[in-house]
């Protein structure tokens, strides 16, 4: 197990790396209408990417072992896909949610982060799934301090999706990153308090819990990438990446857009 942890330096390049991604977010937020196609997205993505921020769309070509390399700059996950929606002739249609997944490279180092998005009037169980995820991932983000284990960060997200009748996919995990996309650790959205690695000043990883409507079962379409529910229920995700602080956390991926945070004390449970 070897994770970085960064100097001052590093975590200066992180907080730009995580807010050029969050004002991409910013950018294609007024784009995501009915009758846009995700391949639409995609590019526009792309040219704000490489034309105003110069940064590097990270997915673009990416290829982990046993991948075929990834051939688009954004991730668009529409419904009852999960992760890795790859951007195409897909017509976004009234009621659709949507996740839009932004990973840069900025002088080096990633940031990487996802919210979901309504097309037009999104229905309310849709909109209530969008929101209990938000909320689980602001859980987990809540948890980070330094001797805080991966276990805490995600028991709280499990057992707020169950308490809401919800599911967390178990394939998918947040992850340590940095000047690589991926790195160690692991962060499952998942767990046992007081169990996994403990947590120490400079680690930076993302939080990016997957929450399904229905079970938690999983499937990749022929393309390679696309996961899908199997029960074909709908499916929400949201991302932030997080620097662990002497006093608890920093979220990097943050930009005059991003909602704001939950207010959980009244409704946690
Ligand atoms: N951005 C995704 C994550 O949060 C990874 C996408 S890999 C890609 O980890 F190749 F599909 F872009
Ligand atoms: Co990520
Ligand atoms: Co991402």
């Amino acid at each position: 197990m070897t994770i970085t942890i960064k100097d001052s330096s590093e975590i200066e390049a992180m907080r730009k790396a995580g807010r050029l991604a969050a004002e991409v977010l910013d950018y294609i937020g007024p784009f995501v209408k009915p009758g846009v196609t995700t391949g639409e997205l995609d590019r526009l993505c792309h040219e704000y990417m490489v034309q105003v921020q110069k940064t590097i769309p990270a997915p673009l070509n990416y290829a982990p072992p046993g991948y075929q390399p990834y051939p688009k700059s954004i991730c668009t996950s529409v419904n009852h896909q999960v992760c890795h929606g790859i951007p195409g002739e897909k017509v976004l249609k009234n009621g659709d949610i949507v996740n839009l997944d932004i990973t840069v490279i900025a002088d080096g180092f990633h940031g990487d982060t996802s919210r979901m998005f309504a097309v037009g009037e999104a229905s309310i169980a849709a909109r209530r799934l969008c929101e209990i995820t938000y909320e689980c991932m602001w859980l987990g983000i809540e948890q980070v301090k330094p001797d805080a284990t991966l276990g805490d960060i995600g028991h709280v997200i499990q057992r707020h999706a169950e308490s809401h009748g919800f599911s967390v996919v178990r394939e998918f995990c947040g992850h340590g990153i940095g000047r690589r996309f991926h790195e160690e650790p692991q962060i499952l959205h998942y767990g046992r308090p007081g169990t996994g690695e403990k947590l120490r000043p400079g680690m930076i990883f993302t939080i990016e819990p997957m929450i399904n409507a229905g079970r938690r079962e999983i499937k990749e379409l022929g393309d390679g990438w696309t996961i899908v529910t199997k029960d074909r229920s709908l499916s929400a995700q949201w991302e932030h990446t997080v620097l662990v602080t002497e006093a608890g956390f920093e979220v990097l991926t943050v930009s005059a857009g991003a909602p704001a945070r939950p207010q959980l004390y009244t409704k946690a449970a």
